[in-house]
């Protein structure tokens, strides 16, 4: 692995477009590893479509490592587009692991075509704190690309001239909003859609306030990504005296047309709240643990072969608990518990 720092080329895109793709970034050990029990976990056969019976699937996490040693180069870039990386989170979300979010397609949608302005969903990923203008809670959304995504495979829509109107009505509401946020309806009106493509082992860096969502997968194969997330420890900060903005805090103010934000201030506390959508994922927990014990059993291993953090007990579920903010009290806007009660915050 390379460790050259971003160019000013590379910067430069994430100011301008919001984000930023980093090819070939995912370890291969980790890449093949993790997409080696997928078919087990979703209880599917791999080459019979007719098993397939969901469109999307949001799975739970069974293995995390830390984000370096997953992606070092992904990690060294987010480190310089937030400032550094003692300006990260030494807890939260500070591991990155293998809760994929699968698009199979339908035959429906290899016939038919779909375009952004159709796609509903549309959101910024925070389903776990009070967000105003200067919130680094989610500093970076990560897209971890664990297959290929071809043209009209499913790859996440982003739309790059939506955030400036997220960041106006957050400059307007130093109040913040509570999730699930309700942000988004300009999003058909805007021009600037981009559909992500990859290889397998690209890792895309959107900046968090980036609206996104998931497209259709014409192509009716298993399109897989990861989406975790980078967090900060302070907020931004949109008033430098010396102008010296990291490149996250240059989009906000690029976006508002600003070169410094001296009068906004929050004026409620900051909250953290126990992930929205969390819920139906972890409900996925037991029956693919079943799977891959009965996978091992089927090669005369036993359960201590299957990797997973619910299977090494209470110590390391209590740490991966407190990585992903489980131990957290419900927010206001209570759980979410289907995929569907969450397309708005969590379509991708
Ligand atoms: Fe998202």
């Amino acid at each position: 692995m390379d460790h050259q720092p971003l160019t000013p080329e590379q910067i430069e895109h994430f100011v301008q477009h919001g984000w930023l793709k980093i090819p070939n970034a995912i370890d291969k050990k980790y890449l093949e590893l993790w997409m080696s029990n997928l078919w087990t976990r979703l209880g599917w056969d791999k080459d019979a479509k007719s098993t397939w019976t969901d469109e999307y699937v949001k799975m739970p996490r069974h293995r995390e490592v830390p984000v370096e040693e997953l992606s070092p180069k992904a990690w060294q870039a987010a480190c310089e587009l937030v400032g550094g990386e003692d300006k990260i989170d030494p807890i939260r979300e500070r591991y990155h692991g293998d809760q994929m979010i699968c698009n199979f397609g339908t035959e429906h949608w290899t016939k038919n075509d779909f375009t952004p302005q159709q796609a509903t969903g549309w959101h910024h990923d925070n389903d776990w704190y009070r967000q105003f203008l200067d919130s680094s809670g989610n500093a970076i959304t990560v897209i971890h690309c664990f297959t290929d995504i071809p043209p009209r495979g499913g790859g996440t829509y982003l739309c790059e001239d939506g955030l400036a109107n997220i960041c106006q009505t957050l400059l307007d509401h130093p109040e913040g909003f509570e999730p699930p946020l309700d942000l988004y309806s300009h999003i058909p009106n805007c021009k600037k859609f981009v559909t992500v493509e990859a290889k397998a082992g690209d890792v895309f860096l959107l900046h968090g306030l980036l609206p996104h969502t998931n497209s259709k997968n014409h192509l009716r194969y298993a399109r897989v990504i990861a989406n975790p997330h980078i967090n900060m420890v302070e907020p931004f900060n949109l008033n430098r005296v010396d102008g010296a903005y990291t490149p996250c805090e240059k989009v906000i103010l690029r976006a508002l047309g600003r070169e410094s934000i001296p009068e906004y201030r929050p004026i409620r506390e900051r909250q953290a709240y126990f992930p929205r959508t969390a819920t139906f994922k972890r409900a996925r927990i037991d029956a693919e643990l079943e799977r891959m014990i009965a996978a091992a059993a089927a090669e005369g291993l036993g359960r201590d072969s299957v990797d997973s953090i619910y299977l090494k007990g209470e110590e390391a579920i209590r740490e991966h608990e407190r990585r992903a903010g489980y131990d957290l009290a419900h927010g206001p806007g209570g759980i979410a518990h289907t995929i569907d009660d969450t397309e708005r915050v969590t379509a991708e």
